[in-house]
């Protein structure tokens, strides 16, 4: 805005301007209010905080997502624009690339977490969610994040990547390095980095061919390497897109739908009435609380959004969190319904950059949900659940909970 109060043409000034900080530890706590002022006060909105424009409602996260031409992914997925600094490790080269690049790497793991791929996976899956369920009938009360959440994706996805025992315990904080490391230079971004050095270690070695076992979705992607589709050294940076992206967001997605089933219970009997919805659930917990909260683009040239003129270089956070909640586009968006229709969600990406790792996601919950639904009669909140602060993430540290059996 002028000083007048009314949109100028072109430029930040444009736009309406909000001091929100979309990484502040307040706005971490509770978002919501937050989303829906982003919502509320323009299409296209300005970040002095940070610098940024940002858009808030379904319309157009979906339209920034689905122009990758004009908002691209090259420059890089968090605030850093990597034209003008270096990034904090070699760029991924899926997630930060844009199409002809991104088209021939997206192909490759493509294929190797294909539904074919999944078919494979499935009964080792859903045994091990079996397996996890039991134990967790054995203890009764537990905390429903490091004993389930975590617990379960660690015992399936590492071996299905084919990693070696030793050194799993990287997996999460490297994670969690790279997940803070799109925000901007805040706190948690500088000590992430700064205590990465251990973990990305573990993460360089882990991609090597010779420590993928045969058979894995890492061996799969290296050999692509002997058809040509990549070169040998652009497997390991693939391979290592898997274990920055394919544990820690599934981890919270499990984590939200467990917290979402545990407070709406009503949602629960309905899911232990017919365990079928539970794909559905999951869907609806990946839409409702958003793993991935935000990613952000930068601009390919002067570009017009909804009445909005943005010039070229600029850094445009899309807010998925809040789209998903848009009542523009949901009826009763703040409602965790199992039975909705979820499609359209912005919670895995839309467009040419949508989660790779989807179906593997989807088949975590959709197994892990079966089983409790099943076998669990009733999850209750037995204390004050604790949040984990990302820049990117979502999620929870602790859920202490106890379970009745069926
Ligand atoms: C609930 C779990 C998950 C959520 C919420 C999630 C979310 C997302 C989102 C929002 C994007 C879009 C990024 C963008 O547009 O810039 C994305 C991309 C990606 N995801 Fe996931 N993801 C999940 C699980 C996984 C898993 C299990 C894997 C690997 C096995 C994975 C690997 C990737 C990769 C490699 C990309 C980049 C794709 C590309 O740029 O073409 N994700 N994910």
């Amino acid at each position: 805005m002028t000083a007048s109060g009314t949109p100028a043409s072109t430029g930040p000034a444009s736009v309406p301007h909000l001091d929100v900080d979309p990484f502040d530890m307040r706005f971490f706590a509770d978002p919501y209010p937050a989303h829906q002022r982003l919502r509320e006060a323009g299409p296209v909105v300005y970040l002095d905080k940070w610098n940024v424009y940002g858009v808030a409602r379904y319309a157009e996260v979906h339209a920034v997502l689905n122009d990758p031409a004009t908002f691209c992914s090259s420059r890089g997925v968090g605030l850093s624009d990597f034209k003008k600094e270096t990034p904090w490790r070699p760029p991924s080269l899926i997630l930060e690339a844009d199409p002809p690049a991104h088209t021939r790497t997206r192909a490759v793991l493509s294929k190797v977490l294909s539904p074919t791929a999944m078919k494979q996976v499935r009964d080792r899956f859903a045994a091990a969610a079996e397996e996890r369920v039991d134990a967790l009938l054995d203890k009764r009360s537990f905390d429903a994040i490091a004993d389930l959440a975590e617990a379960y994706p660690l015992s399936i996805f590492p071996d299905a990547l084919g990693l070696k025992p030793e050194g799993r315990e990287h997996l999460i904080p490297y994670a969690s390095v790279v997940f803070n490391a799109f925000g901007p230079p805040n706190e948690l971004r500088q000590q992430a980095i700064a205590r990465s050095a251990p973990h990305q270690a573990y993460v360089a070695e882990q991609c090597q061919r010779d420590n993928l076992a045969p058979g894995g979705f890492g061996a799969c992607i290296h050999a692509r390497v002997d058809d040509g589709e990549i070169t040998a050294t652009e497997a390991p940076l693939l391979v290592r897109s898997l274990l920055s992206a394919g544990l820690d967001t599934t981890v919270n997605g499990i984590g939200a739908a467990v917290y979402c089933l545990a407070r709406f219970p009503d949602q629960w009997q309905r899911l232990r009435d017919d365990p079928t919805l539970a794909r559905n659930a999951f869907e609806e917990a990946v839409r409702f609380e958003s793993p991935v909260q935000t990613f952000f683009r930068t601009t390919t040239r002067e570009v017009e959004l909804s009445g909005a003129t943005i010039g070229e270089g600029e850094k445009v956070l899309m807010f998925l969190a809040a789209a998903n909640r848009d009542p523009r586009r949901w009826d009763r968006p703040d409602s965790y319904d199992i039975t909705r229709r979820t499609s359209g969600h912005v919670g895995f990406g839309s467009g040419i950059h949508m989660c790779v790792g989807q179906l593997v996601a989807r088949l975590e919950g959709e197994v892990m949900l079966t089983a409790l639904a099943r076998r669990v009669a009733k999850i209750e909140i037995t204390g004050e659940p604790k949040r984990r602060f990302n820049n990117t993430l979502r999620g929870l540290d602790s859920l202490p909970v106890t379970i009745t059996p069926a």
